[in-house]
């Protein structure tokens, strides 16, 4: 999702760049990110690729392990050796919900699930060879195209009468168009920064809108009801934070104020 939408904003910019999938270069393999580096010579990497299955990585830590810990070593190892700027994205997930105010850049990290854990490994790996590097750590992304929160609702709400949904798991969304425009402001940059969207919801906020935006638009719908319930209801393999919003008052202050959640999710639609 990500990976696409850098690549229409840099076309739309007229920025010349190279995108290459898994088959072209494995990021868990340094012979082949070497390969291409050497032939493309490139000025910034931007590292979107992830296991970003948040359950399966429960049970295939190993694989999550390789692509979101390992590899962003690997990348860095890459880009001090090109002398290249690198640009990796990090997740709300490296935190739980040990506070109930937002998650500053240098708050504890406190993963509670695998998938958080391999990325905040990447974190570490990346800045061990790359203390240049820049991390940015979002939330929540949704955006057209690609499978996301948003489109799992829009799906869920085209198919059933009454949905349940969590009413106390808080975070920010984050527009993918704009994480992208974020990560192009980023990308001289040093450290970590936290960029979502602006606003805090829940899940069933978020439900809550998107139905609206749908009628709005004539969409079909089959819900009658959303009804907020208690996330402990749910049982998934990955535990997910019950608070997870990120500060970005870092990114704020020496860019701008992201807009808000509800203003892009409309735009969406
Ligand atoms: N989506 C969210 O809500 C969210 C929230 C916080 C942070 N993030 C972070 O944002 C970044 C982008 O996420 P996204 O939502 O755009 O994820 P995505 O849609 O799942 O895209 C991840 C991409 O990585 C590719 N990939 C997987 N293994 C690879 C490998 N070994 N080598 C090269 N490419 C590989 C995948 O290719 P295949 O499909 O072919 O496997 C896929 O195209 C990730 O770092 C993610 O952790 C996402």
């Amino acid at each position: 999702m990500l990976g696409k939408t850098l690549q229409n904003f840099l076309t739309g910019k007229g920025i010349p760049f190279v995108s290459s999938s898994k088959t072209q270069a494995d990021v868990t393999n340094f012979t082949e990110l070497d390969a291409l580096c050497k032939e493309i010579q490139p000025t910034h990497i931007f590292n979107c690729a992830a296991f970003t299955a948040v359950d399966a990585a429960e049970t295939e830590l190993d694989l999550a392990m390789k692509i979101n810990g390992e590899a962003p070593g690997l990348l860095g190892r890459l880009a001090k050796k090109y002398g290249v700027r690198l640009i990796h994205i990090s997740t709300d997930y490296v935190f739980s919900s040990t506070q109930h105010t937002p998650f500053k850049e240098e708050d504890e990290t406190n993963p509670i699930n695998a998938y958080g854990r391999s990325k905040l490994e990447g974190e570490r790996s990346l800045i061990r060879e790359l203390p240049t590097a820049c991390i940015v750590r979002t939330s929540w992304v949704y955006g057209a195209g690609g499978k996301n929160f948003i489109s799992s609702i829009v799906g869920l709400l085209q198919t059933k009468e009454t949905l349940q949904v969590a009413k106390d798991q808080v975070g920010r969304p984050t527009y993918v168009n704009d994480l992208a425009e974020a990560l192009w402001e980023l990308k001289d940059s040093s450290g970590i920064y936290h960029f979502a969207s602006s606003g805090e919801a829940s899940r069933f906020e978020i439900a809550r809108q998107v139905l609206s935006y749908m009628k709005d638009n004539g969409m079909a719908v089959l819900c009658k009801e959303i009804v907020p319930v208690s996330a402990s209801l749910f049982t998934t393999p990955a535990p997910r934070p019950l608070y997870s919003v990120l500060d970005t008052s870092k990114y704020e202050k020496e860019y701008k104020t992201p807009r808000h959640w509800n203003e892009t999710l409309k735009e969406l639609f």
